[in-house]
């Protein structure tokens, strides 16, 4: 059944229940191999122009799911089957933990945009590690998004991610370290230049140390950062990723807005906003990345992508990969084969050879 008609019955319901239900559905899918042949043959667009190589990973296309979709990858089996690059679980706490109360998730249909204010509910590490050990294979490499406990002191924050690395670290292809979450209270304050330091240099030395033990390549490290950081800031945390000891392999720019836009002013409910008024300021969080990175660090661009000319609008300002969530709720997977129908001839069309010629021309 197409997105199409599903979205008018799935609408009706509170959208966190809509959640519910589409990743049981997917979950029950991944064990049928002819639903994943059907899907796969639906929703997969082959074309060597998309695939992408970083980190030591290859990505057949740029276009991956952001984080909060499957936290606790419940439908890590079945979600390559809607056509996504690679996927990102999580974000993953080392303990389970129940989140806010509810609801907290609000659908704005009109502004395509969403409010939400998860606080990281999941079933904690442990069961995210067994879910994914449990996995046939990995066809799109999985990226495992990490974040700490509620009740955890700020300053005990790096034992957190250290614990939820340790226990996921076979599982993952590259880690994301989320410290950009507006629904946990006091977490984006780890986005300062010396907590920043402090926190990554203790998940690196883990990082490194599980490696050796393990004797494995470390897993690449990602930070998810915030649209509200300012150039100066953002300057700053570009710099983690230069030098000869980098303390960060690249960047997942942006998560959810803690602004509203003043020309849209329905959008009251407290938490983090995304969808399409989101997308602008992403754009401009990701450029000046782009900038202070002199574009050599990859970010993975995610923020209001509702159409090909938006993920392409992010790739100019200097994306090398992309990512989609609120898009999904509006548009379905369709979303994801439209993109990667369009962007080829978008970036050939301004005389681009490639994705890779096309990142950070309008940066
Ligand atoms: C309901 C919901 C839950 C989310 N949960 C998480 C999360 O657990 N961890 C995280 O890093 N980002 C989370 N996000 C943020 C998304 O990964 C993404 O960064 C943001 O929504 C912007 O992209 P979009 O406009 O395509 O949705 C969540 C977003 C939504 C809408």
């Amino acid at each position: 059944m197409s997105y199409g008609l599903l979205r008018p019955l799935l609408f009706t319901l509170d959208p966190e229940r809509a959640h519910t239900l589409s990743i049981a559905a997917l979950e029950a899918l991944g064990r049928m191999p002819q639903s994943m042949a059907y899907l796969t043959k639906h929703y997969s667009v082959t074309d060597p122009r998309l695939a992408q190589d970083f980190w030591g990973l290859h990505f057949p296309n740029p276009v991956g799911l952001a984080a909060g979709y499957d936290k606790d990858a419940r439908a890590a089996a079945a979600l390559p089957a809607l056509g996504f690059g690679f996927i990102e679980i999580g974000t993953v706490t080392p303990r389970p933990q129940p989140g806010n109360p509810r609801p907290r998730v609000f659908r704005y249909p009109a502004q395509q945009a969403v409010i939400n204010r998860m606080g990281f509910p999941g079933e904690g590490a442990a069961a995210v590690a067994r879910r994914l050990a449990a996995l046939p294979g990995h066809p799109v490499p999985i990226g495992i998004n990490l974040g700490k406990n509620k009740d955890t002191p700020l300053d005990q924050a790096q034992d957190d991610y250290v614990t939820a690395l340790e226990l996921l670290f076979h599982y993952g292809d590259y880690l994301c370290i989320n410290v950009s979450s507006p629904n946990t209270p006091g977490l984006r304050l780890l986005q300062g230049e010396e907590a920043l330091r402090g926190l990554l240099s203790a998940v690196a030395a883990a990082n490194q140390r599980l490696a050796v033990q393990h004797q494995r390549p470390p897993l690449p490290l990602l930070l998810k950062l915030a649209p509200d950081l300012d150039n100066d800031d953002l300057n700053a945390i570009g710099g983690l990723a230069l030098g000869t000891e980098p303390l960060v392999d690249g960047f997942v720019a942006t998560n959810t807005t803690v602004e509203r836009p003043v020309s849209q002013p329905g959008l009251s409910e407290s938490g983090g906003l995304s969808g399409a008024p989101l997308l602008e300021q992403s754009n401009a969080v990701i450029a000046q990345l782009y900038r202070a990175t002199q574009g050599q660090v990859p970010i993975i661009g995610v923020g209001g992508i509702l159409s090909a000319a938006d993920a392409y609008a992010k790739i100019r300002a200097g994306a090398s990969l992309l990512q989609v969530y609120s898009g999904l709720i509006f548009r379905g997977p369709e979303l994801v084969r439209e993109i990667l129908e369009a962007l080829p001839g978008l970036w050939l069309k301004d005389g681009y050879p490639d994705l890779a010629h096309a990142r950070g021309s309008a940066a």
